[in-house]
């Protein structure tokens, strides 16, 4: 064992799943008796989340590894955690490459972290990269936020998307039941949380690996289903949802979030490339009709809805004109936040095989004309919010400015207005909008 006091630090890296997990690590650490440190210099345990999504995202772990494997040889009490994708992705290799490392865990084993930790306390050096069936958390979370929490629903995706790791690093789907969803949410509720998003990589496929299959065939807890289940839980005032895929995405859902007043008018629903021939390489399983249909009838459910979405540029094979099929669809739909990158070519997918990629520089000319146009069609976007009453829900003080507070409309826009967090932390205030830029407002608050 170590000599206290434990001080514990995590940076995360990646996406929402991530800090999920970083999430549930930092309150397993805390049971465990830890202290959370924010500066890694003072911590006796140092756990990196990693994310390897893009090549520039994996390499970033590799830097930061070197600095604390370095005073590893000075404090041999300090312990080093490699977590996530990234160490799924490499396991033992991880350990050739930096041999300081304690454990390297992918990241179906974050609910398992006490054990493995014993396990190196013991003296050991330690890889869990083994797939294995997702327990049931029993610790409680150390939640960022005390406003708005996420809750897994569904872990892994099946899909196989060619130019996509997440496959290879999440592991195969795996659902949470409904009743512990629920469990959690009413914990959260109970705790004075008042927004929850339900996490998934592709959540459309929430309850498919459930048992319990209806005689007609269709399932018995689709998201659909989950929502009116979980929509009435006391105390939760918002439910979102993400990562939404268009292949799935169905009619029922969209009529759902219509009814269901908690359910915000927010949609991410990625679609990659506007152009079909690519869309078919990328094995996504649609076409770009059928995603504006979605969107068409989402608008025609809910016209204000906000919809964001994520793009790649430059995957293997794209011409100048198949990228111009993805500007147009962007130009066409005007989404109000849409996350855009280079095609990164990553091991293990097939796409990084092929021999027609794209050069660097026609990837970073057209991530800049995209990036260029998303702006533009934000801006408008935001426009229709100049004036409105938006219910902003507080989350925290803008850090820029301690007079002011920030949060988020039910459309997800980031909001500032003049008002004291102590006050305002955890209200939905409704709040007269007076400026609008692409990605964010700022209003004045209407207390009644
Ligand atoms: N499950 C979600 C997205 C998961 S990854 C979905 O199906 O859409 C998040 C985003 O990273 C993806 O939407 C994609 O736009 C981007 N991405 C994934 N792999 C990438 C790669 N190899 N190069 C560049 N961007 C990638
Ligand atoms: Fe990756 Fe595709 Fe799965 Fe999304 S749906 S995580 S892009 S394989
Ligand atoms: Fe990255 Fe893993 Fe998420 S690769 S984007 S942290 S699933």
């Amino acid at each position: 064992m170590t000599t206290f006091p434990r001080r514990y630090h995590i940076t995360t890296f990646g996406c929402q799943m991530n800090k999920a997990d970083s999430e549930r690590m930092a309150g397993i650490l805390e049971d465990m008796g830890f202290e959370r440190s924010e500066d890694p210099n003072e911590a006796n345990l140092i756990l990196y989340n990693t994310c390897t999504i893009r090549d520039n995202a994996e390499q970033k772990v590799y830097s930061y590894l070197g600095r604390q494997a370095k005073r590893k040889h000075e404090e041999p009490d300090l312990t080093l955690v490699v977590a996530g994708c990234v160490a799924q992705q490499e396991g033992e290799a991880l350990l050739r490459r930096v041999p300081e490392l304690d454990l390297v865990m992918g990241p179906q084993h974050a609910n398992r972290l006490q054990d493995l930790l014993e396990v190196v306390f013991d003296g050991n050096q330690l890889v869990a990269t083994e797939p294995i069936h997702i327990v049931e958390d029993i610790t409680k979370p150390r939640r960022d936020s005390s406003v708005t929490a996420w809750v897994n629903v569904i872990y892994g995706c099946n899909e196989r998307c060619t130019y996509c790791v997440v496959p290879n690093v999440r592991g195969i789907e795996q659902s949470r039941t409904p009743e512990a969803i629920r469990a959690e949410m009413e914990q959260l509720g109970q705790q004075g949380y008042k927004e929850v998003t339900l996490l998934g990589q592709n959540i459309d496929a929430y309850g498919r690996d459930l048992a319990g299959s209806t005689e007609s065939g269709r399932h018995q807890h689709t998201l659909t289903d989950l929502l009116y289940e979980v929509h009435d839980v006391p105390g939760i005032e918002r439910i979102r949802f993400a990562t939404s895929h268009p292949r799935y995405f169905t009619e029922r859902l969209i009529r759902a979030c219509q009814e269901l007043p908690k359910v915000c008018e927010h949609f991410h629903i990625p679609f990659q490339s506007g152009d079909n021939d690519i869309l078919k390489a990328m094995a996504r399983g649609y076409t770009q009709e059928k995603y504006r249909r979605i969107i068409d009838k989402i608008r025609e459910y809910m016209p204000d809805a906000s919809i964001s979405a994520d793009a790649i540029v430059g995957f293997p094979g794209e011409t100048e004109q198949q990228f111009e099929n993805t500007l147009k669809l962007v130009a066409d739909i005007g989404f109000d936040q849409l996350n855009t990158a280079a095609y990164s070519p990553r091991p293990g997918t097939p796409a990084a095989l092929w021999e027609n990629q794209v050069s660097e520089e026609a990837k970073s000319d057209r991530l800049q004309r995209l990036n260029h146009l998303v702006a533009t069609k934000a801006a408008e976007r935001s426009q229709r919010y100049w004036g409105r009453l938006e219910e902003v829900l507080v989350e925290d003080q803008n850090p820029k400015d301690p007079t002011q507070v920030m949060g988020r409309t039910r459309g997800n826009r980031l909001t500032f207005f003049t008002g004291d967090i102590n006050e305002l932390k955890g209200l939905v205030v409704p709040v007269q909008i007076t400026e609008v830029r692409a990605f964010s407002l700022t209003g004045q608050p209407m207390f009644l």
